[in-house]
């Protein structure tokens, strides 16, 4: 049995979904899967591209207060000393003594093994880093971490970019990259696996306004999620209680999500104070301050870290974006994306494989191909080939048919609405582009043609 939200999203909808339309497979899936790792196919990987760029445009590419950085993954060791990592960054855990299965101790909801009912040891700190060894001596001065956040890149990187883009506070750095953590428990798809993606800033600001900066984030990245299509409704803040803050933290505040399984953790928003600057100049010796030059004098500034992981919210968007309907005799399934989540932004149908309507719908479909992901379908009924589209989320469908041929006109049938509009072919890009941004475009182009809207 699946779980059910109040929304009506069920989660092996979106699995099954998932894994029939190429969106997301299990890891190394012929050898039985890894557990907790996914791999992103043809259709995943554009959605999960989309909601990055989504992502970097709003808080690198259209701001001038936020650059943004690339840094690896292996790091210096003593990053993690300084971060307490090495120290902090642990789950506590408990073992059954009978069929030895871990569990995360503040998960349970029993002193009793959930699976077989066995007793279980008692709770020890259980450090969720991955280890490995840097060349060819496995020994302790050789052990390297695989990053299980990307904001140590930011912060040891803090005076390189101060100095060479000569920013003033308030700015920000921004990553996007891998991190791994080896979770005690995972699962609910790619909702916690031990190998994820995470978007975050690092905004450096000065000491006193770092609350101020806070409620500035706080609503910036819950309108960024909505004006992608989130239903704010889906959608709450949960401030973390005193002792459930992070060690490095003064202040968090999640945005949760109502996901199948309830709500849970979408994005994080952290004042970190300056507790990562302080820790890397006493570690690393070297200075991590910033000269004010109002107040003439070298300050330590504070940080406010807006954090998401990218599959999660790929979860999340897949989640609210799933519709189901009764059409006719049929149960349409719609992923209504926004179109600039979308994989495909289009799909060419033409209406027979004949010539010569093949060769119009091909001229059109290179043309298209080069603004956006385009699909190209000329298999089975045309409704079928609709059904398809719909259900991948690709927001218009132009259908070619021999009419077209005579009028040089095609049409555009929207995923939403259904509805049909009749367009010349030399309007169609135009026409497009302009629907794609949102745009209301049902103008008329010039010559004062009066575009048919049918509906399906
Ligand atoms: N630098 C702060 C930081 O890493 P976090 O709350 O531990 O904060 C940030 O992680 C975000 O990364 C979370 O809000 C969540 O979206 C995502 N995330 C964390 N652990 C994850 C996991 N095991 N699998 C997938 N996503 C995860």
């Amino acid at each position: 049995m699946s779980e059910r939200t109040p929304a009506g999203v069920d989660m092996e909808k979106i699995v099954s979904l998932s894994r029939r339309r190429g969106f997301i497979f299990p890891s190394s899936e012929i050898y039985g899967g890894l557990s907790s790792c996914w791999d992103y196919g043809p259709l995943g990987v554009e959605l999960k591209r989309n909601v990055k760029e989504a992502w970097w445009n709003a808080v690198v590419r259209e701001r001038d207060d936020v650059v943004g950085i690339d840094a690896s993954i292996l790091m210096h060791p003593r990053v993690w000393e300084a971060s307490g990592h090495l120290e902090g960054f642990s789950d506590p855990l408990r073992e059954c003594r009978n069929c030895h299965q871990r569990w995360r101790a503040d998960e349970l909801k029993e002193d009793q093994c959930p699976d077989c009912g066995g007793g279980l040891t008692a709770a020890r700190q259980f450090n969720l880093m991955f280890k490995t060894f840097m060349g060819p001596v496995e020994d302790e001065a050789s052990t390297v971490y695989l990053r299980p956040e990307t904001a140590q890149g930011m912060f040891v990187n803090f005076q390189n970019v101060l100095s060479t883009t000569r920013k003033r506070l308030p700015f920000g750095i921004a990553q996007i990259g891998k991190a791994f953590r080896n979770e005690i428990t995972t699962g609910n798809f790619i909702f916690r696996s031990r190998e994820f993606e995470i978007m975050e800033v690092e905004f450096f600001v000065k000491p006193g306004t770092d609350e101020k900066w806070f409620d500035y984030w706080l609503e910036e990245r819950l309108n960024w999620h909505v004006k992608l299509g989130i239903k704010r409704e889906n959608l709450r803040f949960r401030e973390h209680d005193k002792e459930e803050l992070s060690h490095y933290s003064r202040r968090t505040v999640d945005i949760n999500y109502l996901f199948p399984m309830g709500w849970a953790e979408l994005e994080g928003i952290a004042n970190r104070g300056d507790f990562d600057l302080t820790q890397h100049e006493k570690f690393s010796g070297k200075e991590m301050t910033y000269f004010d030059d109002e107040a003439k004098e070298h300050i330590t500034p504070c940080v406010v870290e807006p954090a998401l992981g990218v599959d999660r919210t790929v979860l999340a968007f897949l989640c609210d974006a799933y519709d189901e309907e009764q059409d006719k005799d049929e149960l349409r399934v719609v992923l209504r994306f926004h179109p600039d989540l979308a994989p495909f932004k289009v799909a060419v149908l033409p209406l027979s494989r004949r010539e010569p309507l093949v060769k119009a719908a091909t001229d059109i479909y290179a043309d298209l191909r080069q603004h956006w992901m385009v699909a190209y379908d000329d298999a089975q009924s045309i409704g079928r080939r609709y059904r398809r589209q719909d259900e991948i989320g690709t927001p218009f469908c132009i259908t070619i048919d021999f009419q077209s041929l005579e009028d040089n006109q095609v049409t555009i049938r929207e995923r939403d609405s259904m509805n049909q509009i009749r367009v010349p072919i030399a309007e169609l890009q135009k026409t497009l582009a302009a629907k794609l941004t949102g745009e209301d475009l049902f103008v008329l182009p010039e010559g004062g043609q009066v575009w048919k809207v049918e509906k399906e």
